[in-house]
């Protein structure tokens, strides 16, 4: 696994400070905080991919130009976003809603924000977002970029409520950032661009392609041969994703012409899935536009964008209203309760226009084909993890403090 990096144990920049939160939110008590960082910085500008996702990665690559990956960029980056200072209050950071353990999503069906009030979605996994072919955001696609993307948390009322103008002074003055902004952009000048681009950055730099199916896929002549890491159940469950269950035909972005290359699990752009009909929504459920939201235009009601189904055993509850709490459930919805919709993708229009009326065995082979797709290295690996030390007794007496440049 090429991504795996040896966890460093010597660590050089430690600092202990209080901190004391400025913003206009009353916080919880000044508390001591440590951040550790490796002496040379994790190679997050050099990821190799395995040969069956490599030449379509390099075609569906989002990074632009302006804003590469480099190491002390996606460093600064890991650092803002395990940082709660860049929420109103200082309780919460992105990690509080996207958690590594669970692929970046949190266990709740729709998120909270930084007062403990409810966001109206369902948190969605980072993993791989750097190949999101068609570059935009949100369940609604809303956000144009990553980089446009990662300031939204920030500023939503809901979610972190606070005000980048103060935001910038506020980072400035604490003892780590000036160094890991120099490190990262030439000064240590904070701004909301520099901002924006290492989260950018660090949100790119979470790649996953080592879950079973890789490691099957790898090793496979085609996709659709027997994997032989795979129980019989499994690869029937792989048969169906990738035929009469039709998952396959939304779920996998894949060029034409380039063979083994199903790599991602996302559907190239918002469609809809069928989970509402037009005409009905549950009474416990305000019926959500959409992208019909962001463009007006009735075409595009009920459309969403679906995270990959890469970890999705982690990632519940499902959908973007989280209304599903299991893998079975989602695919009893597929097998029986599509629901009449304008829009519904011309995929899903079955012949018994309720579902695909799979028996129980096939629906358990699908579920088990989708719990291959966990990569475990992913969950707990150091590279990005959280860089602070919230115990207190793990924090040193007597701190080193050094420069994150290691001068
Ligand atoms: C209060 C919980 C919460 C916090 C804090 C939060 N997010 Fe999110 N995040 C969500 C939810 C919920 C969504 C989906 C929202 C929607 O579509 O309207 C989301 C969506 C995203 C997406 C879009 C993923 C995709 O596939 O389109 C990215 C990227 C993201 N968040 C990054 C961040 C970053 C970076 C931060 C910190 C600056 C952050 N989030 C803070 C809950 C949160
Ligand atoms: C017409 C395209 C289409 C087909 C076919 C399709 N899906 Fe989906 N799927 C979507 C969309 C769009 C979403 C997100 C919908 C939403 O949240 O409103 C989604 C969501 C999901 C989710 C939840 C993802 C998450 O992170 O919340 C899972 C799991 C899933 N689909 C599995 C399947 C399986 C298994 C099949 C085959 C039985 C399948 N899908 C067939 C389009 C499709």
């Amino acid at each position: 696994m090429p991504l795996r990096v040896n966890a460093m144990t010597n660590w050089t920049l430690s600092f202990v400070v209080t901190v004391t939160p400025t913003a206009a939110v009353t916080a919880a008590e000044p508390q001591s905080r440590a951040l550790n960082l490796p002496a040379a910085p994790f190679p997050y500008s050099q990821v190799k991919l395995p040969e069956h996702v490599a030449e379509v990665a390099t075609q569906y690559d989002n990074t632009t130009a302006e804003n590469p990956i480099t190491d002390h960029g996606a460093t600064l980056g890991r650092v803002l976003f395990y940082d709660s200072t860049l929420s109103a209050n200082g309780t919460t950071s992105c990690a509080s809603c996207h958690q590594q353990s669970r692929a970046f999503t949190d266990d709740r069906r729709v998120s909270l924000g930084f007062k403990g009030q409810p966001v109206d979605r369902n948190s969605m996994s980072l993993v791989n977002l750097r190949y999101y072919r068609n570059d935009r955001f949100f369940w609604d696609e809303r956000a144009e970029s990553l980089e446009q993307q990662v300031l939204m948390p920030i500023e939503n009322e809901i979610e972190m409520g606070h005000d980048l103008t103060q935001l910038v002074p506020q980072l400035a003055a604490e003892p780590w950032y000036p160094p890991l902004f120099q490190a990262a952009f030439g000064d240590p000048a904070v701004s909301r661009q520099r901002i924006a681009a290492a989260l950018a950055q660090f949100v790119r730099s979470i790649v996953s392609f080592d879950s079973r199916y890789d490691q099957g896929l790898a090793v496979a002549p085609s996709v659709e041969a027997p994997f032989a890491n795979f129980s019989d159940l499994e690869n029937r469950g792989k048969d169906l994703f990738f035929g009469a269950a039709r998952c396959a035909s939304c779920h996998v972005a894949s060029p034409a012409g380039i063979s083994k290359q199903f790599a991602f699990f996302y559907v190239e752009k918002a469609v809809v899935n069928g989970i509402d009909s037009d005409t009905h929504t549950p009474p416990d459920l305000p019926l959500d536009p959409g992208v019909a939201g962001v463009t007006g235009d009735r075409g595009d009601l009920g459309r969403f964008k679906s995270p990959s189904l890469r970890n999705v055993e982690v990632t519940g509850p499902y959908m973007h209203d989280g209304r599903f709490t299991t893998l079975e459930a989602v695919v009893e919805h597929y097998n029986w309760s599509i629901r009449p919709h304008v829009n519904l993708d011309q995929r899903l229009h079955l012949e018994d226009t309720s579902g695909l009326a799979m028996r129980q065995d096939d629906v358990d082979a699908v579920v088990a084909f989708m719990r291959t797709l966990t990569d475990d290295s992913l969950l707990s690996a150091p590279q990005y993890s959280d860089p602070f030390v919230h115990d207190e007794s793990e924090i040193a007496a007597d701190p080193v403090v050094t420069s994150a440049t290691g001068e």
